[in-house]
This record gives structure tokens, C-alpha cells and sequence, in this order.
């Protein structure tokens, strides 16, 4: 019985339900209820996300199946499988509490089992199970528990249950927890064609007491189960983590294959998100019995072995082939035809049963003497294998990558396919020739109006304002949504006119002002040195995305394309902090306010401001951010001079193996900003961040770069020179000379002073956290008096005296940086500081803490 639930005729079901007069609302059906093909009732949820109704058959449009449908007509679930009645059947929920899919006869098809059990209705919830509940409300049964081919969000797919379709059975293995997928016929041994463990590292060498599969809201596909800590992903849906009122849900396709979808509310069609066997082919039985699986660009196409078969069913090729003069009639003797690249799938059990370590002639021979052999495959493969095909049912797979060469017993003689993949009609050449004159002129009528269309474009749409209108009411919803927009290459290129306007050159790459269709103006990133997939691309920007504060700079979308990386964040008017401290260069990208200096009101506003940001960062959000890059030129500011941080999440992009870029770019502009630890090999935490905070901090006071070295500090580093000043009671000596004259609170100058000091300690264990920072900067937390930093100079200084006499870890750091070479980081004195970057928390920190060692040349000859 052909399942239901196939791709094919969703356009049908969807007029069928839109046409559907919706008959309750959400009630209880009680006893007694029923639903006809005839009267078109139905019953819903209670929003009528889902409605159970009659729908026609795939198979045959004078009959019906009763199906649970998503909003639009996408079936979830069906009564019985797919079960048919004819126009006289209904389902219906007897008074004794049963429900029955009835044909028009009158014959029982289907039914729940729950006769005599004390169900008192049936009611279809906003999740799409129907229930059947008793007097007290609890569920005597549901259709959560009795899947047919599809399991939606919310509903828990255990092992033990199956989904079924066709030929086709999906089960998650008990013990193992793995995915797999059988085949199954009456006369022939259950083949299974893929069984396989997502994410080993994780369910290796356990038993699992009862696995759960589970499409999550999200879109991630994981397994659940009481042993495991944490669920185990097993797939991500390409579209996972964008919202939107749609479904999500994985189903078993009626071609074998297990797949996940989305399917927007009312759209009646569902797109595909991620499918379990990557190669069509290799599903056993896709061409059916004899047929050969083949590929015509990327779909998989049915043909015959040779033309000693013709299809079974001409309309439909994957009900496999037939020969054209059985074997036990051939009127001559019998034959071994070769059948070159091509492969005759064999899985467990044929695999344990029927290879032999035997070569291609012996392969050949042996099949041809075996009387119930109907075909043998030589694998060729360097395994010496060779498969005889006993059963009578064979699946074969053809393409020019297989090495292995297959024999079909045929009757004498064997008459191979003609050549280029057709598929045994009598070609002539002047049809031949035909064809190419028809698809010339074709392709010349085409590529005329193509060429029409596009001048009528470039004539009247050029130069409109409402170019892209559609495009941008699209974005706009996504960004409403709060989801992250994918913009496509061109889009970008086209706001960003070309990637004319450069804002500025950060770390990760230059950013260009661009406008998007919506007259938002935008500030776009062109990431450099990205070498991750798409898949670790998209759950960066989600991560990103998902992180809003009023002091973070908001990611609005992105751009993933060949090799392309784009972020695309809100712009901020008044650039970057750097251009208001260090005024020298005046190169900020607000050019008329480059007069007077920024207030000491507005600074501590900033830095109050930029430690909220980085808190969040740190403390607040769902995954934990290190930053990696904090430093005034990432710290933006909007109209209203309000902080905002940027470039956070970006340092888990960078590919650890693409040195050369950050050396190059980065790091130079971070100098004085990285924690000692940095240069230290050791792991990298929030307190990384703190230091470079504690920087920034001294430099929104004193509008110097903490590095500087000039005569009024005693040629020393600014950072040292201030702590000493600080020592000696002279505050205002450290404060920006431009503030002279002006209102400042020496209070707060102060206490901003002390916080700074106490951030740069070289001890990440002595610097405060961010919340803490926050706190006492607001004056909420009592401040200690801060001990001196002891800053990174220190290192430089011991490494470059080369005495012998250096503490524990400059003298690591001396020989870090005299091999350059790549050191496995040593364990944090304290373990329990240690905030991972991501998920993986130990390949991060190798990843980033070995990014900065080569650029640490540049330091040494400073
Ligand atoms: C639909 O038909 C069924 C059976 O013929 C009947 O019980 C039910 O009352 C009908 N419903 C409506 C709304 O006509
Ligand atoms: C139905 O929709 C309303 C409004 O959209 C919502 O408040 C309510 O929670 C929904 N009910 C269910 C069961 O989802
Ligand atoms: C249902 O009834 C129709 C005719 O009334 C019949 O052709 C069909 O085979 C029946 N289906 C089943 C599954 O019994
Ligand atoms: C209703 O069903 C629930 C769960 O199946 C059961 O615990 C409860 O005892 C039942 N109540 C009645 C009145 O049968
Ligand atoms: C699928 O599950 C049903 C009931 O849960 C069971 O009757 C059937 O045998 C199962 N099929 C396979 C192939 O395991
Ligand atoms: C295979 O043989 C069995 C009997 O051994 C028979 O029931 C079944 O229909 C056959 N299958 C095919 C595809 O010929
Ligand atoms: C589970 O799948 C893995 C491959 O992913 C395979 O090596 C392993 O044998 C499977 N386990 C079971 C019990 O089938
Ligand atoms: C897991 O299995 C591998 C190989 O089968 C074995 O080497 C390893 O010791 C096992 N680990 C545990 C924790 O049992
Ligand atoms: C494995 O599962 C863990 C926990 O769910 C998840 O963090 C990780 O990304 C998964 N790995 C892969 C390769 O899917
Ligand atoms: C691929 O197959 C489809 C239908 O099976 C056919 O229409 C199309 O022309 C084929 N394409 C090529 C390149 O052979
Ligand atoms: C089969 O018949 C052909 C022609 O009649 C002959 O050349 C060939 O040797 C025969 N093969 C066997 C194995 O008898």
C-alpha cells in the first residue's frame, strides 16, 4: 500500500482543504461523531493550525484518506497508513468509544483498539495529536504514539515506534540509538540500507535505555535519551534557527529516504531541510526490482540493465523491470552480460551471506553456474569482494565514479543499452538532428526574450527608488522577527554600491556603508580568512544574532555564498570611540564633530555602558561570548553617544590554520590590548576580557593609547606611568589634558582609575568580573585600593634582558616565543575562571590561544 503522505499530489490536497467549510472549531468530538468524504466535515484545532479531514488518495482520486493536516494541507498523520475508502466511507468515534476508519461496504479498515475503554471524546490539539481522552481527560490513546510517516515539533518519536512508508521502515535502534532504514517485502529478506550513529563521540560504547527522536522548534533534529546529559544532535535543518509560523517536521518519503521539512503556515507545501541518505541511489529498491538507479544532473532517474528488460510499468519507472523472455524460457542457452560502473546494492543480511573473496571472471562464472544467481557485482575496489545476487529481488546502482563491474544472467544473447544513457529507443540520427534544431531555436527564442526583458528592466527599473520593493518587505518581516536576514551577495553589493564606501578595516575585515532597499542604512562586514562550512557559518550568526543589548551592536543579517562571508549590522553614526579619544590622526568617520573633545560625563557614560555590553556578553546570554577584541575601535557610538560593542562572536570564525591574517591585520591594532595570558598560551577566559576592558578604560580617562611612550611619562608605557602617578596621589595628572577647564567629577575619575587598575592585574584570577566592574563603576560595590598591575611590559622586559632570572610563566613565555612555536596550552591555575569560547571549550581556547604566537615578533622589537 502506497503511503499518503508523498510529495506528489500536495497541490491537490491543497485546494482539497482550502475549499474545506470547517465544521467544529477546536470542540470535543464526543461518541458517536463522524467524519464523510461526502459531506466534506472536518474537525480542528482549536486555532486550526490542524485538521483532521478526507482528503483524495495519491494513488487513486475517487478514493480518500483520512488525514491529519498542517494549516495549507501538508498530512501529518493518516488513519490506518494511508488506508483508502471509497466516497460511501467515514471515520467515526463509536459509542464505545472506538475509532473507526469504515469503508463504504461497511468493512472495518482501521481502528484505534479502544473499544470498552471509557473514551469520552476525541479532540484534536494545537500540536497536530489527535487524542482520544476518558471522563477525567487523560489519554486513552493518541496519535503522537501511533506516527505514521511523519513526526512534527512536539512530538517524541521513541525507539520501538516505526514510520512507515510503502516498502520502507524508519527506526531509531534501541540499544544504539542509530538511525535506520529497511526495506521490506513479502517473499524477501528485510534489507537495511542505512543504520548509522550521529555524533559517536557521544553515544560510543553505550547502551541507551530509550532514545528519543525529536524535531526540535528550532529546527535541530536530536535524540534524547535517559543516559545521555545532554541531547545528542543529529542533524541540523539548513534553515534551523530561523522562526517564522511554520512547521517542522521529518518524515519517511515514500522514495525511501528520511528527511526534515518546513512547510510555512497555509502555504501547503513543504520545503526540504536535510535528508539522511545524501545518495538517492543508494536507497535499496528505489528503481524497484531489477532497475538501475542512475543520475541525469542530480536526480536519480530508474532505468533497465539492458534491453533484455523493458519496464514494468512504462508511466513509472521505479516500479522496476521485467525480462523480456524469462530465464527458464530462454530458447537458447543463458549469458553473463557486463554491466560496466555499475553496482548491485547489497546490505545486511545479503552481505554476510552472499561475498565471496573471488575475482571478476570467477565473479562472472560462478553467478552464471549458480542456478538461483541472478546477477554478481566485482567490487574492484581493492577489497576482492564479489557479490552474487541470489534473491529475486535486485536493486542496481550505475554511475562513472564506481569502480565495480556488474554481470545480469540474461538469456543469449545479451543486448546492452545504447550508449548515453538512453533508454532503448530506436534512435535514428535524424530524429537525432531533429532534436538539436528543436532545442537551438529554443534556446535562441529564450535567451531574445531573456535579453528583451532584461533591457526593459535596465531602461525603466534602474534607476527607481522602489527597485527591490518586494525583497525589502521580506527582510523587513525576517527582521521584525528578530531572525537574522540572509542577504544575497548581489544584494549587497548593490546597497553597499559596489563596496565603495569603506567605513573602516577591523580585524576580520573591511566594512563598507551601504543602504539597504528599506532606506536602512547599514554598516556591512566583508569577513577575510573565514574557512568554515556554511553549517558552523549559520550557527555563528545565529548565536550572534540571538544576542541583543541595548550596548551591542545588533546584527541584522548576513551573506553566505560560495566563498563569501558577510555580516550586515545597524550603523552607528558617530563611528568608533578611538576617533573622540586619540584625536591626533582625526580620522573618524564623523568628520564635523573633530572640534572639541568628548565630555567627561559622556565618557563615563561610555565606559558604564561598554561594561553593561560585555557583561551581557559574559554573564547574561544563553552561550557564553568571549570577545577577543575589545579595544575603542569596537566600541561604536550611536546618535546619541550611547556604547555599543562590536565584533562580538566573530573570533570563532577565523580558521586557527589562517595565522597570516590575523598577524597581519589584527593583532597590530589590538597591541596593548591583549592579556598577558594571550602570549602566554594559556587558555583564554571572560578575564582576557576584562584586561583589555581595563585598557580601554584608562584610555576613555586619560585619552592616550595605554602603549604610549613619551618624555612626561619617563619613557615608560602610559599604563605604568599612571599607575605610578595614581600612587603618589595624582589623579588628575592622568586625566585627559583636553578636559582641562572643564566640569569633571573627580569622584568618578577616580573610582573609573582604580577599576582599571584592578582589571589589568596580570592575574586573571585578581581581575574583577564584568558584572562586578559594573558595579563598581555605578559606586554600587566598595573598592578596594588595587595593588599594582604588574602589566605584560613586565615579559618583554624579562625576555628581552635574556636573564635567566624570570618568573615561572615569563620564562615560558620566553621560550614560546623563542621556538614561535605551537605549545599545547597549559591547564588555567583556576580552573573554575574558565569560561570556554562556545561549546567545545578545550579546541577553542587551542584555537584562539595560538592564534596571536607569531605576531608576537612585532611586540618583541618594540
Ligand atoms: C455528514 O455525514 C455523516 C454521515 O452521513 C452524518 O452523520 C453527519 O451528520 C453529516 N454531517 C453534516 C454536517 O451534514
Ligand atoms: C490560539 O491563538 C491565540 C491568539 O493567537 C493564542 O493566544 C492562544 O494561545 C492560541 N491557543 C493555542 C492553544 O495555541
Ligand atoms: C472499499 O470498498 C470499495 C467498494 O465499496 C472496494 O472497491 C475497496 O476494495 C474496499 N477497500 C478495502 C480496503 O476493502
Ligand atoms: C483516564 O486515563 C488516565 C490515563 O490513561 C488514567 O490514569 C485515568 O485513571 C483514567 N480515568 C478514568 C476515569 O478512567
Ligand atoms: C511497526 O510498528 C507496529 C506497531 O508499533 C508493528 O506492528 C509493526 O510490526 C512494526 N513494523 C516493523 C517493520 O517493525
Ligand atoms: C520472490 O519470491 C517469493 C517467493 O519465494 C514471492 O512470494 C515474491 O513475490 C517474489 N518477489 C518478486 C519481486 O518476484
Ligand atoms: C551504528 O552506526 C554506526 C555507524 O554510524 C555503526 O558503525 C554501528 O555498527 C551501528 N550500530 C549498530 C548497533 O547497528
Ligand atoms: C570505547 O570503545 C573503544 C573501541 O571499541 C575502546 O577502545 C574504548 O576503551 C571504549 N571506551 C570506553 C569508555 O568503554
Ligand atoms: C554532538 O552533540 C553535541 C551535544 O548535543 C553538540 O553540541 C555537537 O554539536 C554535536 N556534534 C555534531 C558534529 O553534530
Ligand atoms: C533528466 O530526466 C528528465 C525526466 O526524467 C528529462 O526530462 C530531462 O531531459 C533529463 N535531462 C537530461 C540532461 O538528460
Ligand atoms: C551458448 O550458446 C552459444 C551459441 O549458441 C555458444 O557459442 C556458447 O558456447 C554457449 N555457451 C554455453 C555455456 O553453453
Amino acid at each position: 500500500m502506497r503511503s499518503l503522505l508523498g510529495g506528489g499530489d500536495l497541490a491537490l490536497l491543497c485546494c482539497f482543504f482550502l475549499l474545506l467549510p470547517l465544521l467544529s472549531h477546536g470542540a470535543d468530538m464526543p461518541p458517536g461523531s463522524s467524519l464523510t468524504p461526502a459531506n466534506s466535515t472536518s474537525w480542528s484545532s482549536p486555532n486550526s493550525t490542524f485538521s483532521l479531514a478526507f482528503a483524495p488518495s495519491p494513488s487513486s482520486p475517487s478514493l480518500f484518506v483520512a488525514a491529519v493536516s498542517y494549516a495549507g494541507g501538508v498530512p501529518v498523520w493518516s488513519a490506518g497508513a494511508g488506508a483508502a475508502v471509497d466516497s460511501g466511507g467515514s471515520l467515526r468515534l463509536s459509542s464505545t468509544g472506538d475509532l473507526q476508519l469504515v469503508n463504504g461496504s461497511g468493512a472495518v479498515l482501521w481502528s484505534s483498539g479502544t473499544a470498552g475503554q471509557g473514551v469520552t471524546a476525541a479532540a484534536l490539539q494545537e500540536s497536530g495529536n489527535l487524542l482520544l481522552k476518558n471522563s477525567s481527560g487523560g489519554a486513552v490513546w493518541q496519535s503522537f504514539d501511533h506516527p505514521t510517516d511523519t513526526v512534527v515539533m512536539s512530538q517524541n518519536f521513541a525507539s520501538g515506534m516505526n514510520l512507515s512508508s510503502g516498502p520502507y521502515v524508519f527506526a531509531v535502534d534501541r540499544a544504539s540509538g542509530n538511525l535506520t532504514l529497511k526495506w521490506a517485502s513479502a517473499g524477501s529478506a528485510t534489507i537495511t540500507y542505512f543504520n548509522k550513529g550521529y555524533n559517536s563521540t557521544f553515544t560510543a560504547n553505550k547502551t541507551l535505555s530509550s532514545p528519543t527522536l525529536t524535531m526540535q522548534t528550532n529546527g535541530i533534529v536530536s535524540l534524547t535519551d535517559g543516559t545521555l546529559a545532554s541531547p545528542v544532535v543529529v542533524a541540523y535543518s539548513s534553515n534551523y534557527g530561523e522562526s517564522g509560523d511554520m512547521l517542522r517536521f521529518v518524515r519517511l518519503d515514500p522514495d525511501g529516504n528520511f528527511r526534515a521539512y518546513s512547510a510555512a503556515r497555509g502555504s501547503g507545501t513543504a520545503a526540504e531541510q536535510w535528508s539522511a541518505v545524501s545518495d538517492q541511489c543508494q536507497v535499496f529498491g528505489y528503481c524497484g526490482n531489477m532497475g538501475v538507479c542512475g543520475y541525469n544532473g542530480t536526480s536519480p532517474v530508474c532505468g533497465c540493465p539492458s534491453q533484455n528488460f523493458q519496464f514494468s510499468d512504462p508511466s513509472n519507472p521505479r516500479q522496476g523491470c521485467t525480462r523480456t523472455v524469462d530465464l527458464a524460457n530462454c530458447p537458447g542457452n543463458s549469458t553473463m552480460l557486463e554491466l560496466d560502473n555499475t553496482q548491485f546494492l547489497t546490505y545486511t543480511p545479503e552481505i554476510t551471506t552472499e561475498q565471496f573473496f573471488v575475482g571478476i571472471t570467477a565473479c562472472r562464472l560462478n553467478c552464471l553456474s549458480g542456478t538461483s544467481c541472478v546477477a554478481s557485482t566485482a567490487l574492484a575496489d581493492g577489497s576482492g569482494l564479489c557479490f552474487l545476487k541470489v534473491s529475486n529481488f535486485t536493486s542496481a546502482y550505475q554511475s562513472a565514479s564506481l569502480p565495480s563491474t556488474s554481470f545480469v544472467k540474461v538469456c543469449f544473447p545479451g543486448v546492452p543499452n545504447p550508449p548515453a544513457g538512453g533508454t532503448g529507443t530506436s534512435s535514428s540520427r535524424a530524429s537525432g538532428l531533429r532534436s538539436w534544431v528543436v532545442v537551438l531555436v529554443v534556446l535562441g527564442v529564450v535567451s531574445g526574450l531573456v535579453l528583451c526583458e532584461w533591457l526593459l528592466w535596465w531602461v525603466l527599473c534602474r534607476n527607481s527608488p522602489k527597485y527591490g520593493a518586494a525583497s525589502a518587505q521580506y527582510a523587513l518581516l525576517e527582521y521584525a522577527s528578530g531572525a537574522p536576514v540572509q542577504f544575497s551577495y548581489r544584494e549587497l553589493q548593490r546597497s553597499t554600491k559596489g563596496f565603495k564606501e569603506k567605513l573602516g578595516a577591523g580585524g576580520f575585515g573591511a566594512v563598507y556603508r551601504g543602504v539597504l532597499a528599506n532606506r536602512t542604512v547599514v554598516a556591512v562586514k566583508q569577513l577575510e580568512g573565514i574557512e568554515q562550512g556554511e553549517k558552523q557559518f549559520r550557527m555563528e550568526v545565529a548565536t550572534i544574532s540571538s544576542t541583543h543589548h541595548l550596548n551591542l551592536v545588533r546584527l541584522i543579517g548576513f551573506c553566505s555564498e560560495g566563498r563569501h562571508r558577510l555580516l550586515v549590522y545597524e550603523f552607528m553614526k558617530n563611528g568608533s570611540l578611538d576617533s573622540f579619544l586619540f584625536r591626533a590622526a582625526g580620522t573618524g568617520t564623523g568628520g564635523s564633530d573633530a572640534a572639541k573633545a568628548m565630555p567627561w560625563s559622556t565618557r563615563f557614560a561610555v565606559a558604564v555602558g561598554t561594561a553593561r555590553g560585555i557583561t551581557y556578553l559574559h554573564e547574561e546570554c544563553r552561550d557564553c561570548i568571549v570577545h577577543c577584541d575589545i579595544k575603542p575601535e569596537n566600541i561604536l557610538l550611536d546618535e546619541q553617544h550611547n556604547a555599543k560593542v562590536s565584533d562580538f562572536g566573530l573570533a570563532k570564525l577565523i580558521n586557527p590554520k589562517d595565522h597570516r591574517h590575523r598577524t597581519l591585520t589584527s593583532v597590530r591594532g589590538t597591541r596593548g590590548y591583549l592579556a598577558p595570558e594571550w602570549l602566554a598560551n594559556l587558555p583564554i577566559t571572560v578575564k582576557s576580557d576584562v584586561y583589555s576592558y581595563g585598557m580601554v578604560l584608562l584610555e576613555t580617562i586619560s585619552g592616550r593609547r595605554n602603549f604610549d611612550i613619551s618624555e612626561d611619562t619617563g619613557r615608560k608605557k602610559f599604563s605604568v606611568w599612571a599607575y605610578e602617578e595614581y600612587e603618589k596621589g595624582n589623579v588628575a595628572g592622568v586625566v585627559d589634558r583636553r578636559l582641562a577647564g572643564e566640569e569633571v567629577d573627580m569622584v568618578q575619575v577616580e573610582r573609573a582609575l582604580q577599576v582599571s587598575f584592578w582589571c589589568i592585574q596580570e592575574q586573571p584570577s585578581q581581575r574583577p568580573t564584568m558584572g562586578k566592574v559594573v558595579q563598581m563603576l555605578e559606586g554600587i560595590m566598595e573598592l578596594e585600593r588595587p595593588p599594582p598591575p604588574k602589566s605584560s611590559d613586565s615579559f618583554v622586559t624579562a625576555t628581552t634582558a635574556t636573564t635567566g632570572s624570570t618568573s615561572g610563566v615569563s620564562s615560558s613565555m620566553a621560550s614560546t616565543f623563542a621556538s614561535s612555536a605551537m605549545a599545547a596550552p597549559v591547564p588555567s591555575p583556576n580552573p573554575e575562571q574558565e569560561i570556554a569560547v562556545g561549546r567545545s571549550a578545550s579546541a577553542r581556547n587551542r584555537e584562539i590561544a595560538s592564534l596571536p604566537l607569531r605576531s608576537s615578533e612585532p611586540y618583541m622589537t618594540m
